[in-house]
This record gives structure tokens, sequence and C-alpha cells, in this order.
């Protein structure tokens, strides 16, 4: 999909498909109102007539109109001005694309500007258009034999705005949201792989690919002989339940000055969670193939900001591994030593998410970093606290943790903070070694996260804990691409200060 921004008189605009706001209020937008004059009062007809109120998020096709130069209209419902949030725009805009989904055109000029959210300029709208528009062109059919042949007719989106002066920032932002979306896409598609392509070499081999596809990006990885020197006790323990092995994946994006403190983000990459000897119940096992989301997300976000060529240093660190059921595999009761030196009694080999990450959480201090953020579908009891509309948000740090939860409301891609208190870490409390792998039936989520906390006291960091929202279950089933959209707006921020 191609997006552009011109200015553009909405009377004479040559185009495929004029799409239009309509509100609630009885007063068409400028642009409409424009066109509606010079087809002779068509669209105020339609609206008499009450085939469109202009509800947020109604859709009306008008065929061959006359005195305009466009075989197409689209009228679209804004709702009440009040209603006019972030929320609401991501919805229609999303019925907009279903629309034009099914309709012949191959081109469409979009009058943005009358469909702005209350609190939000054309460049964040545009931006966030652009994004969506893309993301709803998804589709993962490179397994079936049979492709998908009903192909969209539409290739290209123009956002038509009235002031020749916003064009310039406006195409900024529509670069911004393509490399986003390509971010989104990547992430998208690691997470649609089943575990049995998608295993921790697939994985090694892409971030070879990051590193051949950018030049800023460099590649090294670990394999399970370098961690066993290194002392990774923790994580090799997960994956000697498995055929698979290992790895411990590093890229580093080099945008900023050499000697500027990288952000480093941490994405958990279990390829397959079967639970290993406390193994998981059958229904919807399959979906644990996502519990790689939190790398994928690493993967998508280095996308985005080599796609940007934003001047920062990154580095993401992505633990691979399946946890499978083996004769070698962790038992209930089994004690192994982290990198950190800490020792851990695993009493569930099903929390094994923590068991990696805390070893690459401590390798990750050699970075000196500025600030470490851990991605990862860590706990279902997040997915019961939270549902699927927000990540789990854990931090040391206040500032981090505000910066964090700003990024999200930018990008609509939100998390909520969760409690790190030390009230919480006794539930951790292990007979026989330093700390429990699990916490007991409450909090499951913060206990998981008082876990990693123990391994990251040497710098800034936060957790999102992602497990209801990196992918949607039923018949929608599919890794959702979260949360790329705010990573890479936490970056961006950080870019502007
Ligand atoms: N990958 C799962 C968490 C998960 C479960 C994410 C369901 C999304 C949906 C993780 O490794 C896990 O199994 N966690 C256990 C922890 C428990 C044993 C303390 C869980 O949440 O049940
Ligand atoms: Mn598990
Ligand atoms: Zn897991």
């Amino acid at each position: 999909m191609e997006f552009a921004v011109k200015q553009a008189s909405i009377t004479n605009t040559k185009s495929h498909c004029l799409i239009v706001a309509i509100g609630d209020s009885g007063k068409l937008p400028a642009n409409t109102a424009a066109l509606d004059d010079a087809c002779g009062k068509i669209i105020s007809k339609v609206i008499s007539q009450g085939d469109i109120k202009g509800k947020s998020g109604e859709t009306l096709w008008l065929h061959q109109p006359e005195g305009v130069s466009c075989p197409r209209i689209l009228l679209v419902g804004t709702g009440k001005d009040s209603e006019r949030n972030d929320a609401a725009f991501n919805k229609l805009m999303n019925k907009i694309c279903a629309a034009l989904k099914t309709s012949g055109a191959s081109q469409a000029h979009c009058f943005i500007e009358d469909f702005l959210p209350q609190n939000r300029d054309v460049n964040w709208s545009v931006r966030q258009a652009t994004l969506l528009a893309s993301n709803s062109q998804y589709r993962f059919d490179q397994l079936k034999s049979k492709k998908n042949d009903d192909k969209p007719n539409l290739s290209k989106i123009i956002w038509a705005l009235s002031d020749a002066d916003s064009v310039k920032s406006a195409e900024a932002a529509v670069s911004q949201g393509a490399a986003i979306a390509k971010g989104i896409t990547l992430t998208r598609d690691l997470g649609n792989l089943p575990g049995n392509i998608c295993t921790p070499t697939y994985l090694e081999t892409q971030a070879e690919s990051m590193a051949s596809n950018y030049a800023k990006i460099s590649t090294k990885v670990l394999q399970e002989n370098d961690m066993a020197q290194l002392g990774m006790g923790s994580l090799l323990s997960v994956s000697r339940g498995s055929r698979q092995p290992a790895k411990l994946i590093i890229m580093h994006y080099n945008g900023g000055a050499k000697d500027d403190k990288p952000i480093v983000l941490v994405g958990k990459g279990l390829t397959f969670d079967s639970g290993g000897i406390s193994i998981k119940p059958g229904p919807q096992m399959d979906e644990m193939k996502y519990d790689m989301c939190g790398g994928a997300s690493v993967f998508g976000t280095l996308t985005a900001i080599a796609e940007m060529a934003l001047p920062i240093n990154v580095i993401g660190v992505v633990p691979a591994s399946e946890n499978m059921p083996d004769g070698d595999a962790n038992k209930p009761g089994d004690i192994v030593t982290s990198l950190s030196g800490q020792t851990i009694e695993i009493l569930n080999t099903d929390a094994e998410g923590r068991l990696i990450l805390c070893d690459a959480l401590t390798y990750v201090e050699r970075f000196d970093p500025a600030v470490v953020i851990d991605i990862a579908t860590l706990t279902g009891a997040c997915v019961i606290a939270l549902g699927k509309h927000a990540s789990g948000l854990f931090s040391n740090d206040e500032a981090l943790s505000t910066e964090i939860q700003q990024a999200g409301h930018e990008t609509f891609d939100r998390v909520w903070p969760m409690p790190l208190w030390d009230d919480y870490q006794d539930q951790l409390d292990s007979n026989f070694a330093d700390m429990a792998n699990v916490g007991g039936r409450e909090a499951g989520s913060v206990t998981a996260a008082c876990f990693l906390a123990r391994y990251t006291k040497k710098f800034k960091w936060a957790h999102l804990d992602i497990a209801g929202t990196a992918w949607v279950g039923g018949g929608e089933k599919g890794a959702t691409g979260r949360p790329v959209a705010l990573l890479t707006q936490f970056v961006l921020n950080r870019c502007a200060k």
C-alpha cells in the first residue's frame, strides 16, 4: 500500500474515491459542504432521507455523483464533536479501510482534516491513519497452498490537506507511519509463524538478516556453549528440555554518538511453551507459539527505528528457547544458578519466561544502559487482571514509567501501571534456594515482575507484560504487533529530547 499527502481542493480533485466526513451536528464540515454544493446537494439529500445520520463509524457509498470528476464518494460519520477521541478515530479509520476493501477503487483521497480527534493535530492523525490502513491490509497466507486471491483493489491512499504549508510535515508523518507499520508487520509475521518453523535458530537467522538489511544494525548471537561459559544456568535449564538449541540474540542499532548510552530492549523469545514437565492443558495450547511475541516486538521496533534512521543507540536482546518436557528437562524442585549468582528453585517448570529473562537481564548490565525495557508474554494472571486492552507496566523508576505510559497514550497502544512493592517479594521465598520461580496464586503478574526486579537493580528498568495484548484468539486468531507502536514512540520521544 502506498501513501501520499497532497494539498487539494475537493471540487477539482480527480480521484477514484473521495472520502469525506459527516458529523451529527447538522452542519457539514467545509470539504463536505463544498462537495455537496458541487454535486447538486446529493449529500444533504441522503442525510435528509435518513440514509446516513453521521454517527461515528457509519459509512455510505454514493456512486457516479454528478458535477465532480470522481466515480465514488464514501461518506463517513464522525459523530458528536465531543466524542471524537483517539478510540473513535481508530474505529472509524478501520471502518473506512473495511469499506475500501470491498470497493473497486484502486486509489482514494481522504479529506482527513475533517476527521481529527479533538485533541490531535493533522500530523498525528495522518501518521495514525497510515499505520491503521497498512495494518488493515495485513494477511498471513504464506503457509496456505492456495493463496487468498480476493486481493483488495486499493493500492494508494492520498491524505488531502487544505493547506500547502502543512504538506511537508504531514509527509514526514506518513513515512513514520509506514516505518512503524513495517515493524508491526514483521512482528505479526514472526508471531504467527508456527513453532516448528519459528524456532530459536529461525530467530537467529532473522537477526542476521536484520544486520544485512540495515547498515546501522549489527548482530551477535551467543550459542549454548557461550552461555554455559558465562554461567547462564537459568536460561540453559529451560532449553535442556528441548531438541532445539537456545540462542541469545543481540542486535545493536547504532544511530547515536559512540558514547551515548543505549536504550536496551529485552524480549522473551520462547518459541513454544508447552509448560515443560508442569505441562499445560491441551485446549488452546497452540497459542503458546505466541510466547515469543516479546522478542518479535524487539525485531519489529528495531526495524521501525532503522527505517526512520533515528539518531539514537538501541540494543535489542532476545533470549530464545523452547520449553518442552524432555527426559532432561527441568523437574519441579530442581535448583539452578543464574548468571547473577542467585540460585532459583524451579517449583513450576511453566514459569520459564522469568528463567530465560533473568539471565538476559543480568547480561545487559555490560551495556551500561540508559534504560532497560523487557517485553514478555509472561503471565496468564496479567490477562485476568487487564484483559486484551492494556499491557501490564512494572517499573523501578517513576519517570520511566510515566514516559512509557505517555508513549502508550500517544499511540493508543496502552499500558496500565501495576505495583512492584517489596511486600510481594516474600511470596518468592524458598526453603532451599535464594528464591522460588513462582509466588503462588495471588497477584501472579506482580510476583513474576518481582522476580525480574531481583535482576534489574543496577539500572532503570521497566517490564511490559504483554500476555493479553500480543495476540487475539478465537476466529480472528493472530498476532497484533503490539507493543511495537508504543516502543517506537518511546524511542522517538527520547530522540526529540
Ligand atoms: N507464557 C506463559 C504465560 C501466558 C499464559 C501468556 C497464557 C498468555 C496466555 C508463561 O510462561 C506461563 O506459563 N506462566 C504461568 C506462570 C505460573 C506457572 C506461575 C502462568 O501464567 O500460568
Ligand atoms: Mn510457561
Ligand atoms: Zn511462557
